[in-house]
């Protein structure tokens, strides 16, 4: 099995995913590891919601580029120069979903569950992407709507979205450490 340095080092956004579904089991494991993730003072203040029905991640596609070309006309062409697929065929969809404590840092407490999340997919040999663009749709007059129909509980927001699923293509190198910009104090 890989360590999680080998993970860390293979991990990389991917774009174009194949159709297969991923296997409950190996979904379970991913939605573990974020839950195990550490949170300032054990808040917890997230959801991990699965999307895996075809025809609700289908949804998610039109309704979040749709969006994404009112409200984020330059990432929208970005989307359409790269195919035009928001979510690059992935199968599932996980939303983390974040309590809006202010002053309390619960971004931070979601990027770490998204570390977690991607991590350990990296791990069973699954391909993620990390989708911040997906998160436009509930700012839209659409996004209560979607929010009450996707189980976001009173309080919760879009975090951010992981694509997860096989590679449809051979693993692409993800960016290399830049090691300017780590800094030692001796
Ligand atoms: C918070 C966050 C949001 C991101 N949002 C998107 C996105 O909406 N669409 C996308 O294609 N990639 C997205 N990415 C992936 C980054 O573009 C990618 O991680 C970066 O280019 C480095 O490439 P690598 O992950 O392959 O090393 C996001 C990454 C992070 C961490």
């Amino acid at each position: 099995m890989d360590s999680v340095l080998d993970a860390i080092r293979r991990r990389y956004a991917c774009r174009s995913f194949a159709a297969d579904p991923v296997p409950p089991e190996l979904l379970q494991k991913v939605v573990e590891a974020g839950l195990r993730a550490p949170s300032g003072r054990d808040r917890q203040p997230w959801r991990i919601i699965a999307v895996t029905n075809p025809e609700r991640v289908a949804e998610l596609e039109t309704a979040g580029l749709e969006a994404l070309r009112q409200l984020d006309p330059k990432g929208h062409a970005d989307i359409v120069a790269r195919g035009g697929r928001l979510l690059y065929g992935a199968p599932v969809v996980l939303l983390v979903a974040r309590l809006d404590l202010p002053g309390k840092g619960t971004e931070i407490d979601t990027g770490v569950v998204v570390a977690h999340l991607l991590l350990a997919a990296t791990e069973l040999g699954l391909a993620t992407c990390p989708n911040r663009m997906l998160g436009k749709l509930f700012q839209t007059d659409q996004g209560p709507d979607f929010e009450r129909r996707l189980g976001f509980p009173e309080g919760f927001e879009y975090g951010l979205g992981i694509l997860l699923g096989y590679a449809a293509e051979a693993p692409r190198q993800p960016h290399q450490p830049d090691f300017s910009k780590f800094i030692e104090i001796a």
